[in-house]
């Protein structure tokens, strides 16, 4: 069948047809105080929006400022049988703040009895919250701490769940409409929240609610937009697609933008029939029969026979303004395609843009985008399509710990037609090919990067890897793709274990504090490990509490570093001293790493972000009880069983595990991990 151009329920808007600018939020905020920003409107927003980033320094200060330790006593490791909760140090309280399937703004509650439909999907929260981020509205004397928006990627699908099924479809038994519900459960959602009577809540209705899925038209801008590799018998200009897919880590501008990437979209896309994969497709991980997903069974635009390009449209990182419901995404191709981690935005002293992110696959990149045009604190708009134009580079971690940033340009180091590359989009679709021939350093699964917000010193996970050996370090181009067992690429400095199962965090700094150097210094921050582990180069050198598989890196405003981790093994075998996923802080000065969160059963911990005051965070629970055997309810219940405080689902029957958004605060109202 042909997918039509524009899916009937692709933008589902919930604003008013007026669209709400910046100067109407500050409009419409409460406070007396408003005139504060009033007449300098958008200017003063976004220049204060921007304090949050690590652009302030004007020097580049050799040392973190103090935050004088950490102020909270560690949580045990939540250890088999595990609890199915999260829990926080005493003096802290957490409590859930939207689950999936809860409406955004209005309309229907998800029924965990029933299959989800597209129709209700679109209208409530998305599955599998991952990367997420808090827009302050305008508030007393500056950013408010109490009232803002919260931009929030939907990773990916638990299909039997969403579904309501406990064993999958048999063969040609998938149906449009439950690939409709998937696709609606994609994507990002942007929703409202505001402190009430001392307690978090959505606002609902709120103007400025949206579901983006995977069928939401999307705006392709930057130097790939329009080639030849982009376009389909849908999109014949290649500069329109359907939908953002496989939303990760993300980002945020100073401007007031949200950032959010596609990791791994290559699991959606198959192939009914005889296929024969290209060295580009492998490169990238595209199979004839995706992860499952079984999309392209029903739906031909993931049916690579019928739609070779269409993959070629997903890998980017993709910009979206929260505050204007109506504003299409635009995926961003000078940043770059591949399966992204992260797009940390550093600002320079002389307002120079860098985004950092990471290709989270084994074996694979670390990359830097240096926009041309600066930073315009003063004029929003000037902003808009900063991130079009600029350089990509990609990381070499030299063994003497310096480091060098190899651009990725069309004609330079190789990156030439004899080559395969007929310009520069070719290079950026082909972003991995043209990695690989650079002698780049191929890296233990780059995660998240944060930058601290004064040194501007970035911090990188390398989650883990199992796949390092004896191969050349140019597997990765010999192979065509990183995963085949054949690409092991021997240890390195900065990746300096064989069978690395707990990861690690480097940091690096630029040369002279600058953004668009083109060198760097680096250092391992944590080699990460179980102390009881019989193999001493896995018992790892972590100052404090044991973690493994470090995922979400973040720092908050103070400068303390927040650890999320993903682990496979909860809480068994070489995780016995670990225990399940966690949150942990960090104080840079001293490396010290304390167990600040524990989570509920086979989850990962995800999404954390906070207040400009610093006294709330937000955090997300990601595949709570996940079990890809279908019996839902065996490993978690949560959070509907209650244990994180009542939610919408309380006494509804069974009760299934739902991904969810936390909210954590302190009970003396001071700020969150302070002294
Ligand atoms: Fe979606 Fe690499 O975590
Ligand atoms: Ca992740
Ligand atoms: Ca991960």
């Amino acid at each position: 069948m042909k997918h039509p151009k524009h899916h009937p329920a692709n933008d589902v808007s919930l604003a008013p047809s007026s669209r709400p600018t910046i100067a109407d939020l500050i409009d419409r905020d409460e406070n007396p105080r408003r005139q504060f920003l009033k007449g300098s409107s958008a200017v003063a927003f976004t220049a204060l929006l921007g304090a949050g980033l690590p652009n302030r320094a004007n020097a580049y200060p050799t040392a973190p400022a103090a935050i004088g330790g950490l102020g909270f006593t560690a949580v045990p490791a939540s250890v088999v049988p595990m609890a199915d909760r999260c829990t926080v140090p005493t003096g802290y309280t957490v409590r859930v703040l939207m689950g999936w399937g809860d409406p955004i703004s209005g309309g229907p509650q998800y029924n965990p009895n029933l299959p989800q439909t597209e129709a209700n999907q679109l209208l409530q929260y998305g599955m599998h919250v991952d990367g997420m981020e808090f827009f302050p509205f305008a508030g007393r004397g500056g950013l408010s701490s109490d009232r803002g928006l919260i931009a929030v990627n939907h990773e990916y699908t638990d299909q039997l769940l969403l579904w309501n099924l406990t064993s999958a479809p048999a063969a040609g038994a998938v149906t449009l409409a439950q690939v409709r519900a998937s696709q609606a459960a994609h994507g990002v959602s942007v929703f409202e929240t505001r402190k009430s009577g001392g307690a978090w809540q959505v606002v609902r209705p709120s103007a400025y609610a949206r579901r983006i899925t995977g069928n939401t038209p999307c705006r392709i801008s930057g130097p790939a937009a329009g080639d030849a590799l982009m376009r389909t018998a849908a999109d014949p200009t290649g500069t329109q697609v359907l939908g953002t897919l496989n939303n990760c880590a993300h980002g945020y501008t100073p401007w007031g933008t949200y950032l959010t990437c596609e990791e791994n979209f290559n699991g959606y896309f198959g192939a009914v029939g005889a296929f024969t994969l290209t060295p580009l497709e492998r490169r990238y991980g595209l199979s004839a029969g995706g992860f499952g997903y079984r999309w392209h069974e029903v739906d031909a635009r993931f049916d690579m026979n019928q739609n070779r390009n269409e993959p070629n449209r997903f890998g980017w990182t993709v910009e979206i303004d929260p505050f204007d419901p109506s504003a299409q995404p635009v995926k961003r191709t000078a940043m770059g395609r591949f399966k992204h981690e992260s797009a940390m935005v550093v600002v320079g002293a002389d307002n120079t843009v860098a985004v950092y992110s990471g290709d989270d696959e084994r074996n694979d990149y670390v990359y830097k985008f240096v926009a041309t045009r600066k930073y315009n604190p003063s004029n929003r708009a000037a902003n808009r399509d900063l991130l079009d134009e600029g350089t990509l580079y990609v990381a070499r971690f030299n063994a003497d710990g310096t480091g060098t940033w190899i651009p990725l340009v069309h004609g330079q180091n190789g990156l030439t037609p004899a080559n395969d590359f007929a310009n520069q989009a070719e290079v950026l679709i082909k972003t991995r090919q043209a990695a690989d021939r650079v002698d780049a350093t191929e890296m233990d699964r780059p995660e998240w990067v944060a930058a601290h917000p004064t040194t501007r010193e970035i911090y990188l996970a390398l989650t883990n890897n199992n796949r390092r050996g004896s191969s050349p370090a140019s597997a990765n181009a010999t192979d065509g793709t990183t995963t085949a067992a054949s690409a092991r690429p021997p240890v390195d400095a900065s990746n300096p274990r064989s069978n690395n199962i707990y990861g690690h965090i480097i940091r690096w700094r630029e040369t002279a504090g600058n953004v668009a150097a083109t060198g760097f210094e680096w250092d391992i921050y944590a080699l990460a490990g179980d102390s009881l582990n019989a193999s001493p180069n896995l018992q790892g050198d972590i100052n404090g509490d044991d973690f493994g598989a470090p995922d979400g890196l973040w720092f908050d405003r103070d400068g303390r570093l927040w650890i999320q981790t993903d682990q496979q093994g909860d809480a068994t075998g070489d995780w016995v001293n670990i225990g399940g996923n966690m949150l942990l802080a960090s104080d840079p000065a001293t490396k010290e790493v304390r167990r600040f969160m524990t989570s509920p059963p086979n989850c990962e911990v995800t999404g954390i972000t906070g207040t400009p005051d610093g006294k709330t965070l937000f955090v997300g629970i990601q595949h709570p009880g996940e079990d890809w055997a279908g019996t839902f309810t065996s490993k978690s219940s949560w959070p509907d069983n209650g244990l994180n405080g009542p939610t919408t689902l309380s006494g509804a029957g069974p009760v299934k595990p739902r991904s969810s958004t936390l909210v954590i605060t302190r009970d003396d109202g001071g700020k969150i991990g302070a002294i």
